[in-house]
């Protein structure tokens, strides 16, 4: 889809707030409750003299940026069931929203109907919009182009994302995501560098490796250096959860559990993404990313539950269970992360527990941090992208459970509840101090229906919130 700022021409939009009437022709749509303005609502009058799509704003005083999202969606899938090639509309400018944000909002909307997962299916889609035009005040021709064209790199990596969540483990493997990084993210100056197994070895990432261990794929581990202002020792680390499958281990899920388990990765994906669009819109920050690559299996080799297994940071974990596997791989990232790279902040990602869907659902991500300062710019960040984040709290009370009686630290819980608080915690012991926010995106990164313009299946959710992140950042 291609989008022009006060060029071509093809079939109106009029956007009209709840209840207007510009003429008799609209009090009728009105009166007949056809079109009656209410937000999200799209009806097409495709005969007679001026044929148009009239686009619902809602009430003023409930406008925001998701509905206006929402409404381009509903626009372009309308466009595509009519068969419609082009669209032209003015823009919509409201007081105290800031401009760029509004079209990339607009951008954005449009352009979902675009992804589509189809590597495995032989029929081809119908074709959706082709063109939409914006009429815009001439003066704010350039700062909406660059909008434009930042909705539209933050898009393809978010598309992207997805590709890789929704790809199956059989052909995502440990091997696979790393070489994907590598030939994306190389041609935009990222320097990536891939550990195979006897590298992991020889670092004594043992955490890592004990997790690994029960698969045949080799396990990698991926690191991405983006120097956008190489005058400046600041960095920020991104580190990504890379479970290409998680079988739970020998503590094995239940089917229906484990069928969408190569989504374990979507933390690493995430990573991945982000910085594909940090690295394509030139962002004068540097950025490293980490994410250790794997497969949770069951066989000969694998562990078990009551193990003691070593870590890279000399720490020793016990193994309540197999399938808390993801907060093992972290040990060795995160680690790895502060002391290899030593940056300014950490933020994980990781489809870590079943417990953060529990407790919020497939809105909101949960988040935990060592640092106040730092979780209220992601949250500024998670704000600007409208990818909700929810802070649960870090009581000392609940270091308790995950205390071990033979080994530094235990990799479940002694209780029941607060799953994602105590997962949390457990990684906090790896971070070395250093500011650090980790965002549990187990209910976030995968859903099992479509909400609004998000896809079932992998939503490249906290692609834009990292992105922002680092755009906003104040070094
Ligand atoms: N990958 C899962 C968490 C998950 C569950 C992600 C559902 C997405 C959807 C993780 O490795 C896991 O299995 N966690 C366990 C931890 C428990 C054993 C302490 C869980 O949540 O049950
Ligand atoms: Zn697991
Ligand atoms: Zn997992």
């Amino acid at each position: 889809m291609k989008f022009t700022l006060n060029k071509s021409n093809g079939l109106p939009v009029s956007f009209r707030w709840e209840k207007e009437t510009k003429d008799d022709f609209e009090k009728d749509l009105y009166n007949r409750k056809v079109f009656t303005g209410k937000g999200g609502e799209v009806y097409p009058v495709l005969y007679g003299e001026h044929p148009k799509i009239y686009a619902g704003l809602g009430k003023k005083e409930e406008f925001d940026l998701v509905l206006l999202k929402d409404l381009c969606f509903n626009l372009a899938k309308l466009g595509k069931k009519e068969g419609l090639e082009a669209l032209t509309m003015d823009f919509i400018s409201y007081e105290g929203i800031c401009k760029r944000r509004t079209i990339r909002a607009m951008v954005e909307g449009f352009s979902q109907i675009e992804y589509k997962f189809d590597r495995y299916l032989k029929k081809e889609d119908a074709p959706s919009l082709q063109n939409v035009n914006f009429n815009v005040p001439e003066d704010k021709e350039d700062i909406l182009q660059e909008g434009v064209d930042e909705a539209l790199v933050l898009n393809e990596a978010i598309f992207h994302t997805r590709d890789l969540v929704n790809t199956p483990a059989v052909d995502m493997g440990p091997t696979e995501v790393s070489n994907y990084a590598k030939e994306v993210l190389e041609p935009l100056g990222v320097k990536v560098t891939i550990f195979d197994e006897a590298k992991i070895k020889e670092l004594k990432m043992e955490a890592f490796l004990s997790v690994a261990k029960g698969s045949d794929k080799e396990p990698k581990f991926l690191i991405m250096e983006y120097y956008g202002n190489p005058n400046s020792d600041k960095k920020i680390g991104f580190v990504g959860k890379g479970l290409t499958y998680d079988s739970g281990g020998y503590c094995i899920k239940p089917p229906k559990g484990m069928a969408t388990m190569q989504s374990d990765m979507a933390g690493s994906a995430t990573v991945i993404g982000a910085i594909e669009a940090i690295a394509k819109n030139k962002l004068d920050k540097n950025v490293i990313g980490v994410a250790a690559l794997c497969e949770n299996m069951i066989s000969g080799k694998a562990y078990h539950t009551g193990d003691i297994i070593g870590s890279l940071s000399g720490k020793t974990i016990e193994v309540g269970n197999t399938d808390a596997e993801g907060r093992i791989t972290l040990a060795d990232s995160l680690y790895y992360m502060a002391t290899e790279f030593k940056p300014d902040c950490i933020i994980d990602l990781a489809t870590l527990t079943g417990a953060c869907i529990v407790a919020l659902g497939d809105l909101a991500s949960g988040v935990v941090t060592n640092n106040k300062e730092l979780l209220e710019k992601v949250q500024r960040a998670a704000n600007i992208s409208d990818e909700p984040i929810w802070e649960l709290p870090n009581f000392k009370g609940y270091k308790k459970y995950i205390k071990s009686e033979v080994a530094d630290i235990y990799n479940t819980s002694k209780i029941m509840g607060a799953g994602t608080i105590t997962a949390g915690l457990f990684l906090e012991n790896f971070v070395e101090e250093i500011p650090w926010v980790h965002m549990d995106i187990a209910g976030t990164a995968w859903l099992d229906r479509q909400i609004g313009s998000l896809p079932k299946g992998g939503t490249g959710t906290h692609v834009k919130t990292l992105y922002h992140f680092v755009k906003t950042a104040k070094f």
